[in-house]
């Protein structure tokens, strides 16, 4: 065990999860939040592990400058503060935490939800501000009502059921569920343009990627009813932002609600000057029980790690934690490396075959331990299972599986 190994922690992490590093893990902690990314490029050198929420920008010019660096771990979900790419180049493996604010992010876009069919934020200012009006503050019920949820995942489907436990009709947009599965939980499922169509709040829960940003812009704000609502609590780069500002002025929209903003710490903006749009600072993961749950969930993800070697919730490499294949892992390299030297010519592709109960098995982490142990036959890159596959396919080898449970 790598009792010493080194962690960096630059955002905000419960001190449950120090613990468990600290005493389960016997690491080497630093926490200091708040770093430029000039102070982080300079100080990662000696670090084999980093733990970032969304704050921290893990850029290329840090991965760059770690030298030593083995595991991230996104405290969180999104991952669109870090370089994926750039860090499974580099074998870097990253880490996050799937589950642990999945009801905290749910609860928090539904809380904008209600506040802004009765437009709690503003009623607010205005009593601060000495007023009591009531005629403009009238809002509208959810019950009975179209909620659209665009993106269906862990988030989305719990935003949908809170809505449907008020009574709300559920229309929901996922280009990766089956229809069927939706169905079950009493969701129709339909294409973006007709959920904006005939949604009266629409709801986002998707990840930001190149599919994803502006996914709401002019186009699709405009398609939505006038007396209809957007509520963001995803990404800022999935909504763009003067669009739906211009649409909220000119009252072609009733309301918006934005937890996540293109650029984030806000600043000045157009949308501060707009009453019917209430503004949250990406509060959607911040509660007591998301910042404990992430911070134990990625703590013993760094222990199983630095330990053992198994990972859980891998984001760029695929899992090695399956019990039915570990004991194949040291066999499945040295044949990589055995048909490797015995190969005369190019390499195009390394094909696994597994027959008997491990077919059963999740295989295909099998196969990338293959290819590492055949690929240091003719690579001179530092090679782990988080960069096997991203070399292979620079290098134009493929790798397939087949199975026999027989
Ligand atoms: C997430 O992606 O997990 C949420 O947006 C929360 O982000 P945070 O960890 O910065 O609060």
């Amino acid at each position: 065990m790598n009792a010493r190994a080194r962690i960096l922690i630059t955002d905000e992490f419960a001190q449950e999860g120090i613990d468990i590093l600290a005493n389960k893990g016997g690491f080497d902690l630093e926490i200091r939040p708040a770093l430029s990314e000039e102070e982080l490029a300079r100080g990662i050198a000696g670090f084999d592990g980093l733990i970032v929420r969304s704050t921290t920008k893990v850029t290329r010019n840090i991965l760059e400058a770690a030298s030593k660096l083995r595991l991230i771990g996104r405290a969180g979900i999104g991952m669109d503060n870090i370089d994926v790419e750039g860090a499974t180049r580099r074998g870097v493996l990253l880490v996050n935490s799937p589950e642990g604010n999945v009801v905290s992010a749910a609860e928090h876009a539904f809380a904008l939800i209600a506040a802004s069919a009765r437009n709690v934020a503003w009623a607010d200012r205005l009593v601060r501000a000495g007023r009591w009006d009531r005629k403009i503050l009238t809002g509208v019920e959810l019950m009975g009502r179209t909620l659209g949820v665009v993106g269906l995942g862990r988030v989305g489907m719990t935003v949908a059921r809170l809505g449907m436990a008020h009574g709300m009709r559920v229309i929901a947009t996922d280009p990766y569920l089956a229809g069927e599965r939706a169905a079950e939980a009493g969701i129709t499922l339909v294409d973006l343009d007709a959920l904006l169509r005939e949604s009266d709040i629409v709801t986002l829960h998707v990840p930001l990627n190149e599919r994803t940003k502006r996914l709401i812009g002019e186009r699709q704000v405009a398609m939505m009813r006038s007396t209809a609502r957007l509520v963001n609590t995803s990404r800022g780069g999935v909504v763009d932002e003067k669009a739906l500002a211009a649409a909220l002025r000119a009252k072609r929209l009733a309301g918006a609600a934005l937890d996540v903003f293109e650029r984030e710490p806000l600043g000045t903006s157009d949308l501060t000057e707009i009453d019917n749009v209430i503004l949250t600072p990406h509060l959607g993961g911040v509660t007591e029980e998301a910042h404990k749950r992430i911070a134990v969930d990625i703590a013993e993800q760094f222990v199983a790690f630095f330990s053992h070697g198994r990972i859980t919730s891998a984001v760029n490499a695929v899992a090695t934690s399956d019990p039915r294949t570990a004991a194949f892992v040291d066999l499945s390299k040295v044949l990589g490396s055995f048909a490797a030297q015995l190969a005369r010519g190019r390499v195009l592709r390394i094909a696994l075959t597994c027959e008997g109960e491990i077919a059963r098995a999740e295989i295909r982490a099998l196969s990338v331990w293959a290819l590492c142990g055949a690929l240091r036959h003719f690579c001179t890159e530092t090679l782990n299972p988080v960069n096997a596959e991203w070399i292979a396919r620079e290098r134009g080898i493929r790798t397939t599986e087949a199975r026999s449970p027989e």
